[in-house]
């Protein structure tokens, strides 16, 4: 009797049983299943986007491919931008405006970075490298990556614009580098006269921001200043600042350089002066390795110096240069700041200075044996570097410069004289500095 209770409520369990088996198998298919697929996303690569100017995509992305031959788990993806820097700028402040930016790494310009900060688009690294680390780069580069004291961005490539001239030329007509404003005024007239050249000097004279560190040289060159980022003073009405338009528009007025200069941006103007129809130029130290490449007209015929300058000042170098930082909204901020050790190590750096010529953010590298081999300039543009001077360090510089761009262009083709230009630009400067509160970045 007991025997067949026991059985007939064990028949009436079985069912149960058999419905919680495949309960358990469900279960179990299910956490396989999340396993597997967790499985493989774990083993895809994560990937990593950032925007650049375009001529920087191919040597960055040399850098890259062996970047990710050692870190199989990362990719890194380039998305190519206009050629300037403020255009590119815009494209990166849309992003960031429109609320997750689709950028992990953000490739900046030196200038960009207390906007950036500012606006808390950007990580702060500042507890991720050491003071110890830090020293090794220049103090300049490393300055502008900060905000308020905090790191934001470390310096891949120093740059600083200077001087070229044809050394070849120069020393056929028996003269001298130029030093002054009036020197190279002179040896340009001297030059053109003799047929060699169509052009004596070529600048960057259009619209953009290219203009406004061109101009910057100039301006110190003159004595004078844009911003000064202590006391935050304007100096675009003073007249060392018109000293500098007229000796601009000279060497247009004189026949120096070509009326289209003010229409050119640094590839304009390193075209021209390759192709050998020109006897000097304003631009950054990429133009050395191009202008030295085999094919080119004017190989092992240039010389490179320091800015020329009014009587009596000196010359000075716009500090310029690029370097990464790290999206606050990227969800890969470790690979981000992997890739970033990477880019800015030494020997990165000095596989990358030897093959593209650009100028390290590193101070050793100058004096490096394996560079110095390839470019013997490079200890002599250290102190260039080291003296270059950093276009003013405001979250409103985009507004500042753009302000500049506009009145200076003004200037530059005639629609406005230089005067009335100036104390314009002055005077907007000073209501954007007013109204920002603006305050230096240090
Ligand atoms: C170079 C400089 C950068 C500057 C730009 C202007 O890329 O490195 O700092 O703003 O030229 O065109």
């Amino acid at each position: 009797m007991l025997y067949r209770q026991s059985v007939n409520k064990l028949r009436k369990f079985l069912p149960n049983l058999r419905s919680l088996r495949r309960f358990g198998i469900s279960i179990l298919l299910f956490l396989g299943i999340v396993l597997f697929s967790w499985f493989v996303m774990a083993q895809q690569p994560v990937t990593l986007n950032l925007l650049l100017p375009a001529p920087d995509a191919p040597p960055l992305q040399r850098m890259i491919k062996d970047f990710e031959a050692e870190n199989p788990g990362i990719r890194i993806n380039i998305v190519e931008g206009p050629n300037a820097t403020n255009l590119v700028e815009d494209l990166y402040t849309s992003a960031f405006i429109l609320g997750e930016s689709p950028y992990d790494l953000v490739v900046m310009d030196i200038i960009w970075t207390p906007k950036f900060a500012a606006a808390g688009w950007l990580l702060d690294l500042s507890n991720r490298i050491s003071q110890d680390e830090l020293a090794a780069f220049s103090p300049n580069d490393v300055e502008g990556g900060r905000y308020e004291g905090k790191l934001y961005r470390l310096p891949i490539r120093s740059d600083a614009g200077m001087l070229y001239y044809r050394k070849d030329l120069l020393a056929e007509a028996g003269l001298q580098p130029p030093e002054t404003f009036q020197d190279l005024m002179a040896a340009s007239k001297t030059l053109q006269k003799t047929g060699k050249v169509t052009w004596g000097y070529l600048w960057q004279g259009r619209q953009y921001e290219g203009a406004v560190a061109m101009f910057m040289e100039v301006l110190e060159g003159a004595g004078g200043f844009w911003v000064n980022p202590d006391t935050l003073e304007v100096g675009l009405d003073r007249p060392e600042a018109l000293r500098a338009i007229e000796f601009l528009r000279g060497t247009v007025q004189e026949g120096v350089a070509p009326p289209g200069v003010t229409t050119y941006h640094e590839e304009d103007t390193r075209r021209f002066f390759q192709n050998g129809q020109a006897a000097f130029l304003r631009s950054w130290p990429y133009v050395w390795p191009l202008a030295n490449e085999e094919t080119s007209p004017i190989k092992g015929k240039i010389g490179i110096k320091p800015m020329v300058h009014a009587a009596g000042q000196s010359g000075a170098a716009c500090l310029g240069g690029w370097g990464f930082g790290i999206s606050k909204s990227s969800r890969h901020p470790e690979e981000a700041w992997k890739a970033i050790q990477y880019f800015t190590s030494e020997e990165t750096q000095r596989q990358f200075i030897l093959k593209e010529g650009y100028l390290p953010s590193r101070r050793a590298l100058f004096t490096d044996p394996q560079i110095v081999a390839k470019y013997p300039h490079y200890p002599q543009i250290l102190e260039v570097v080291q003296k270059a001077v950093l276009r003013p360090p405001i979250a409103q510089y985009a507004q500042a410069s753009d302000i500049l761009q506009r009145y200076l262009s003004a200037a530059l083709t005639n629609r406005t004289s230089p005067e009335k230009a100036m104390q314009s630009a002055a005077n907007e400067t000073r209501r954007l500095l007013n109204a920002g509160q603006a305050k230096p970045s240090a």
